[in-house]
Formats: structure tokens, C-alpha cells, sequence
């Protein structure tokens, strides 16, 4: 692993002062997010692209980062009770939502399990075999769940409850898809107060247009995919408002800037 730089270059926050370098520690560390609006959890996405705009590289999205990316998105997961992804990028990568073990033992600390809660979410629960061989289902050391609809076949949900991962039901929509606002309800029954969503792309336009992203992190790796087949952060329309920036960090290596960390509030 390449060894980690010890600041980002803070070049821009809506609330404190900037230029500044921040220790990598402390950049995303303490948020203090908000829990929700007492009817939903407070929802957050975070995405990495090329600078090009691709969201998958060889075939997965841990490729276009660097380490300081990676560092940033296990840094992120620290604040949520619960992580979304779709099934596509079960399907294709893989899930596994953990953080960095000192961060574990902090959120032990207050209470939380070292992990947040991974959930995968599908219309109809169905996955190819060797699905069932990724890390997803093989790692133990963190909660996981599917959620699905009345759409899934039963023997479909009994493979994925015999392989120790927990189903849980939601209504469809009139056009099949799950309900997003049913499962934010449920995850808002479970005490869940903040969401993070980990993409993929057509997972994040269904989450824009049911109206429950709050804020948007991105990261951008300043190298090209050349890929114009690869998909982009929403692959459909979901806003024409502008994005409302909140902070952006630089990575700074000796040769220039490395990876920029957008942070946004999301237009409403
Ligand atoms: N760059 C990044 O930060 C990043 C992050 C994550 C993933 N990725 C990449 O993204 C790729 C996968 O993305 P993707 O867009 O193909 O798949 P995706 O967005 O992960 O998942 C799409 C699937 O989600 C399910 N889904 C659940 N609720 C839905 C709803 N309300 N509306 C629509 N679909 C819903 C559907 O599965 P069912 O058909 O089973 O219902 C749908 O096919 C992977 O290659 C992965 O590496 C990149």
C-alpha cells in the first residue's frame, strides 16, 4: 500500500475557514451529520469517478481511487447506521462496508456495532451463483440484509437466507421497482438515523428521484477511463439544479494534485 499523505489541502468550506491543511485523520471525521428529519433518516451518497466521469474501471469502482480515497470512504461509513447499495453492484463487484478497525472501536465506544449494517437492495432477490461466492456473503464480521419485494421467488430468498444473510420484504411499486420510501421506512422502524449509499449508478438515480438524497460526497481521480460506454455517477436525469458545494479537499502528491473530495448539498 502506498504510504498515506499526512494533510489535504482544504480549498474550499461553506462553514470554516479556508485554505487550510487538515490531517488526513480528521478530514470527514467528525461530520456530525444530521439523524433526520423525524420522519427519515438523514440520507448521504458517495461516489468516486475518473475525471472522465467513469464510475467503474476494469470492471469495479475500488480501481479509480487511490488509497486516500479508500481511506475517505471506510471514513464515511463511520458515521452511518446502515449502507445501501443496489443489486447490480452485487451482482458485478461485490459489497463489504466496513471501516478501519481504530474507527470500529470508536463507534463500539458509543454504542454502535464496529460495522455499519449492509444492505443490498433488489426487486427480485435473484443472484447467479457465483454472487454467492463474494465477499458479501462470506464475511461474517458485519450485519447483513437484503431487501426485496413480494416480485422474488421464494426459492430465490430461501438461497440467500441459506447462505446467512437476513431478507426482508418491502412493497413493489406499480412498475416492480422496491419501494425506496418503504425502505426507508423500515430502516427508520429499526432506529436507522443515517443512510449511506454507495451507489451504483442506476441505484443512486431511483434514490434521487424518490427525493431522499441529502447530500452527495464524489471523489474525482484526476486520470481518464476513455470509456464512453462506462456509466456515470446517475445515468438519467435526476436534477437541473446546481449542486450546492459544501467542501472540497485536495490531494496534494509532489508531482500535483492527485484526487479532489467534493462534498454537496443536494438541491431540492
Ligand atoms: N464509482 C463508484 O463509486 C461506484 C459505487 C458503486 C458501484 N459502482 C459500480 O457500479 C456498477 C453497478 O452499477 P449498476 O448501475 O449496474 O447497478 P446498481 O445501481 O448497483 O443496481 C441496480 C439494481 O438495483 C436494484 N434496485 C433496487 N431498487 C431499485 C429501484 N428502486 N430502482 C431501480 N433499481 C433498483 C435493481 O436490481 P433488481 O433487478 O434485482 O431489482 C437494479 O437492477 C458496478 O460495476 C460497480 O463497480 C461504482
Amino acid at each position: 500500500m502506498a504510504e498515506l499523505p499526512s494533510d489535504l489541502h482544504l480549498v474550499y468550506h461553506a462553514l470554516q475557514p479556508y485554505p487550510a491543511d487538515v490531517p488526513l485523520e480528521d478530514v470527514y471525521a467528525g461530520l456530525d451529520l444530521p439523524t433526520g428529519d423525524g420522519t427519515r433518516p438523514f440520507v448521504y451518497v458517495n461516489m468516486v469517478q475518473t475525471f472522465d466521469g467513469q464510475t467503474v474501471l476494469a470492471g469495479a469502482a475500488w480501481t479509480i481511487g487511490t488509497d486516500v480515497d479508500h481511506h475517505l470512504f471506510r471514513q464515511l461509513r463511520v458515521h452511518a447506521d446502515a449502507v445501501l447499495c443496489g443489486a447490480g453492484t452485487l451482482r458485478t463487484d461485490d459489497v463489504i462496508v466496513t471501516t478501519h478497525p481504530p474507527l470500529q472501536e470508536r463507534r463500539v465506544r458509543h454504542g454502535q456495532p464496529p460495522n455499519p449494517l449492509g444492505i443490498v437492495v433488489t426487486a427480485t432477490c435473484h443472484f447467479p451463483a457465483e454472487t454467492f461466492n463474494k465477499k458479501f456473503f462470506r464475511r461474517t464480521d458485519l450485519e447483513r440484509l437484503i431487501i426485496t419485494t413480494p416480485r422474488a421467488a421464494p426459492a430465490d430468498i430461501d438461497r440467500v437466507r441459506a447462505a446467512g444473510v437476513a431478507v426482508e420484504l418491502v412493497p413493489a411499486t406499480p412498475d416492480g421497482e422496491v419501494d425506496l420510501m418503504a425502505v426507508i421506512r423500515y430502516l427508520a422502524g429499526k432506529r436507522v438515523r443515517r443512510v449511506l449509499c454507495e451507489g451504483g449508478p442506476r441505484f443512486n438515480v431511483a434514490v434521487a428521484r424518490a427525493g431522499l438524497i441529502d447530500e452527495l460526497f464524489v471523489t474525482t481521480a484526476l486520470r481518464l477511463g476513455g470509456d464512453p460506454t462506462a456509466p456515470r455517477l446517475f445515468t438519467a436525469p435526476v436534477t437541473d439544479h446546481p449542486l450546492q458545494l459544501v467542501s472540497e479537499y485536495h490531494y496534494r502528491a509532489p508531482q500535483g494534485v492527485r484526487e479532489i473530495y467534493f462534498r454537496f448539498r443536494y438541491p431540492r
